[in-house]
């Protein structure tokens, strides 16, 4: 089976792909390669913005993944228009070629910031959703026009991930356990911005499992999933990882709490991906910090602005390629 991943380059296809290598499938990325570029030599590369892809690029793929457009809310805040044109119009125009060359599925990498602020209730995906910030309305706009296409031809399948942490080679600190992380080993110190505010954490190998299911799903599936490895509090994640640093490393460290307001606010149920996809999470905070010490030399460099989505969307900014889209909503 052939695939075409966009921006498989990223922090979460630098792991999925060579899973997806492995298990023998074919794959491209289309790619501008913001943080470079970390994929095995197999694959195959079209170094161009999705934009300029055509129907007839798309014709030679069984199934299409979505992994691009700008991947937080200080991306989204720092740019809005091009955040809508990237997390929203993006996901629409690849979904739209994708089912015009006859693609059979299309994965859309959504998030659960869709949920917007919740009241500590579990959210399963019958729940309204409720972002009025610029990232969460774009993934659940990319979202919608995508479940727009599906039909019994054409299967749409929306991840509605978690917060992702873990060792990826194309790595991210701007993830809350990696940036925690990165602040106990380099300055002993983990600061929490608000222990109570509930988020579902995602460890990277569980976020690549459950692509891997979507991708091998019946091919009748369509819809929605809510994906997470767990639900923690900000509170609990960083006596998490404080712990089993302690434990593993020769730190002591220090939090630093504070009592700042947020606007997301959820936790999630991932029932309907266990029953539907078959997806059942094996990872955890603990996990996901023994990963980041087996992987901790290859990225003790803590400052490169590489590992920083905003600080390297800003030094690109002025080349960014993005046709007719200049102007900035009000500041
Ligand atoms: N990382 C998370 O915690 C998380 C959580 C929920 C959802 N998501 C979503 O998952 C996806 C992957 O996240 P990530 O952390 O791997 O992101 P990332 O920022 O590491 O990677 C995004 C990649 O997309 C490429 N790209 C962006 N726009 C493009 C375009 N128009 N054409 C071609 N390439 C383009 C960039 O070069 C980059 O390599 C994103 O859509 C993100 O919104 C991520």
């Amino acid at each position: 089976m052939r695939l075409l991943v966009a921006g498989g380059a990223g922090y979460l296809g630098s792991v999925l792909i060579p899973r997806l290598l492995d298990r023998g499938y074919e794959v491209d990325v289309v790619e501008l390669f913001w943080f470079g570029n970390h994929l095995p030599s197999q694959v195959g590369i079209l170094n161009k913005d999705i934009f300029h892809l055509s129907v007839t690029d798309l014709k030679a793929y069984d199934q299409v993944i979505f992994l691009a457009g700008l991947s937080n809310d200080p991306m989204a805040e720092y740019s809005p228009s091009k955040n809508f044109v990237l997390n929203a119009a993006a996901p629409a125009y690849l979904g739209y070629i994708a089912k015009n060359a006859k693609v059979k599925r299309y994965v859309y990498a959504s998030s659960c910031s869709v949920y917007g602020y919740t009241e500590n209730e579990l959210y399963d995906e019958t729940r309204p959703v409720g972002s009025s910030y610029p990232y969460g309305i774009s993934k659940l706009q990319g979202e919608q026009a995508a479940l727009q296409l599906a039909n019994d031809e054409f299967s749409v399948i929306c991840l509605r991930k978690g917060t992702i942490s873990g060792y990826s080679p194309r790595m991210r600190l701007d993830l809350i356990v990696n940036t925690m992380f990165k602040t106990a080993m380099r300055d002993e110190v983990i600061t929490v911005n608000n222990p109570s505010i509930w988020r579902p954490i995602l460890s990277i190998e569980d976020a690549a499992t459950a692509y891997i299911r979507a991708l091998e799903a019946n091919a009748r599936i369509s819809g929605v999933f809510n994906l997470a490895s767990g639900n923690y509090t900000v509170g609990e994640v960083a006596d998490a990882v404080r712990s089993r640093l302690e434990e593993r490393m020769d730190v002591r460290i220090r939090l630093n709490m504070k009592h700042v307001q947020d606007f997301r606010n959820y936790k999630v149920s991932t029932d309907k991906a266990a029953n539907v996809l078959s997806f059942h999470p094996t990872g955890s905070v603990q996990s996901i910090v023994d990963d980041l010490i087996r992987n901790v030399d290859k990225f003790r460099d803590w400052d490169n602005t590489l590992y920083s989505n905003i600080q390297t969307f800003k030094a690109l900014e002025e080349r960014l390629e993005i046709p007719s889209i200049t102007s900035e909503v009000g500041a």
